[in-house]
């Protein structure tokens, strides 16, 4: 395996940058999440915003990815394609996942967004989600923490609640890299003991189902659904482990 990187103090400002926009951006994006509006639109008004402060998508072309961000409803777990087809309604859960370069460094986060009047499941699943990654970047922060601490953590929310944590997808390290070394598990695992150090810049970003962890990807090729139709949820920050714990820096200002 490749060495997990150890940024300075001066890279991590930029990926703060970086994170910052996203985190603007987002917001946003979140703002737009009425019943009616279809997610082509959010899409475009990403592109537009992050053109507009000297950023560039990190997602439109990567492995050829056709669009500026993913943005996932429901059953999807992730990776879902803006689409003038796909229209918002009352009681959906929406995932919006930005990923932007600001002078050649990489903020990646996501957010749920509730529109209208959401399920009382739904309501908890978004609710634990944000909670499972939140207490992921917690373990990440203690002193002495390993990277299998923040899924080993994630697990047992999840576990509490009756909820599975999606095996597919994973958090990775970041920086002029969109997805650096390591990869960070968010289900129960032993795949890396190592320590985290001061100086590694990574991301937490679990996904949460109602029902089963297993996904399948459709036919367009990116567009992730859980195996059985049940729902799912996922937030996302790029974090930093410090001296003193961890920074968050994927936050606005
Ligand atoms: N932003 C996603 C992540 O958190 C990756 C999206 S890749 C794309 O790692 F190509 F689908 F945009
Ligand atoms: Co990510
Ligand atoms: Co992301």
């Amino acid at each position: 395996m490749a060495k997990i990187k150890v940024k300075t103090a001066k890279e991590i400002e930029h990926i703060r940058d970086a994170g910052a926009l996203v985190a603007e951006t987002l917001i946003r994006a979140g703002e737009m999440c009425k019943p009616g509006v279809c997610t082509l639109e959010i899409d475009e008004f990403i592109g537009d915003f992050t053109r507009k402060h000297k950023a560039v998508s990190a997602c439109m072309g990567y492995h050829g990815y056709p669009r500026y961000a993913c943005i996932s409803i429901n059953e999807v777990v992730c990776h879902g394609i803006p689409d003038a087809k796909t229209i918002l309604k009352d009681g959906d859960i929406v995932n919006i996942d930005i990923t932007s370069i600001l002078n050649g460094y990489h903020g990646d986060a996501s957010m749920m967004f509730c529109v209208g009047k959401v399920s009382s499941i739904a309501r908890e699943l978004v609710d634990t989600a944000k909670f499972c990654m939140e207490e992921g970047i917690r373990a990440a922060g203690e002193r002495g923490a390993r990277w299998n601490d923040i899924g080993n953590v994630i697990q047992d929310i999840a576990d509490e609640h009756g909820f599975s944590v999606v095996e597919d997808y994973c958090g990775h390290g970041i920086g002029t890299g969109f997805h650096e070394e390591p990869t960070v598990l968010h289900c129960r695992n032993n795949y890396l003991t190592k320590f985290i150090e001061v100086g590694n810049v990574f991301t937490v970003e679990p996904m949460i189902n109602v029902g089963r962890p297993g996904t399948k990807t459709l036919s367009d090729g990116w567009t992730a659904v859980t195996r059985d139709g049940s729902l799912s949820a996922q937030w996302e920050h790029t974090v930093a482990k410090t001296k003193d714990g961890i920074e968050i820096l994927t936050l606005p200002r």
